[in-house]
């Protein structure tokens, strides 16, 4: 049992949710405890194929981490959380296909956490920052990293000095965000997309995840070399046999995760 976040499941899809509306589900430690558990269980458990991540409330997805945790820390302390065992460190080894399903705010940490999922899905009030340097630091949950490779240097490095919001239609512009939807078809929409991606091959996904996600961290040669490797693994599984076959018999493959 969970007090911070909650989990659903809705078929192959879990939903884990941040759950403190009061504080506009901003990330404590016991998020961060309770959310790697739950990645864990996720992702031994066959049933799920996706996982969607969201904010409880309609106000906020997440607004950062808790500040009021900051008081207590030391530069070692906050070192040592950040490269172990952390919500943002949890999701980029994840093996499944993640989608950031954001609701509301998307600040700091919050945005960091989005940016560690593999598809970002916004309303169209949503609002995104890293407003770090407003508290007289910088991220450290990836935000320098991870932004600066989804939008580029000059608009990273903009919205990281400045700490200002950018709203949904100026992030999906950015391409920090897939697609925008009026909040009350956000849920919808995702749930949509999250049962496509469910539907595929498990092992053909998670090995496709692990490509892509390696071509912002090698350069092409090595990255065209691992994308072969991972290709060639595909050919041992029952689903590439499904998936060629349903093919040629005109029919939709079923896929087993095998
Ligand atoms: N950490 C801890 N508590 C937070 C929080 C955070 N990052 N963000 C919001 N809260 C709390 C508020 O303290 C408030 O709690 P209270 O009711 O007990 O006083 C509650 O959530 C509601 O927030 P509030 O500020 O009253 O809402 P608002 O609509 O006036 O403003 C924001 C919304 C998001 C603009 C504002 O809360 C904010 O700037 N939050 C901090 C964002 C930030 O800097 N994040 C990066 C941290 S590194």
């Amino acid at each position: 049992m969970y007090e911070t976040i909650r989990l659903d499941r809705r078929g192959a899809v879990a939903v884990l949710t941040i759950n403190r509306p009061d504080k506009l589900n901003a990330l404590n430690n016991e998020v961060h405890r309770e959310g790697v558990l739950a990645l864990d269980e996720l992702k031994r458990d066959e049933s799920v194929r996706v996982l969607v991540i969201t904010g409880a409330g309609e106000k906020s997805f997440i607004a950062g981490a808790d500040i009021s945790e900051f008081e207590g820390k030391t530069p070692v302390t906050q070192r040592d959380q950040f490269n172990e065992k952390t919500l943002f460190n949890s999701l980029d080894a994840f093996p499944k296909p993640v989608i950031a399903m954001v609701n509301g705010f998307c600040l700091g940490g919050g945005n960091e956490l989005a940016m560690a999922c593999d598809l970002r899905i916004a309303s169209e009030s949503a609002r995104f920052a890293q407003p770090e340097i407003n508290l007289g630091i910088m991220c450290g949950g990836g935000g320098t990293q991870r932004l600066t490779h989804l939008i580029g240097e000059g608009r990273s490095m903009e919205m990281v000095l400045t700490g200002d919001m950018i709203d949904a239609e100026t992030a999906h512009r950015f391409g920090l965000v897939n697609h925008i939807y009026p909040a009350h078809q956000l849920e919808a929409e995702t749930m949509k997309l999250a049962e496509k991606i469910a539907e595929k091959a498990p092992i053909a996904l998670q090995l496709s995840k692990e490509a892509v996600k390696f071509a912002s961290r090698s350069n092409l040669d090595e990255g065209l070399r691992r994308e072969v490797d991972l290709f060639a693994i595909c050919f041992s599984t029952e689903d590439k046999k499904e998936g060629v076959t349903a093919f040629l018999e005109k029919r939709k493959p079923v896929f087993t995760g095998k």
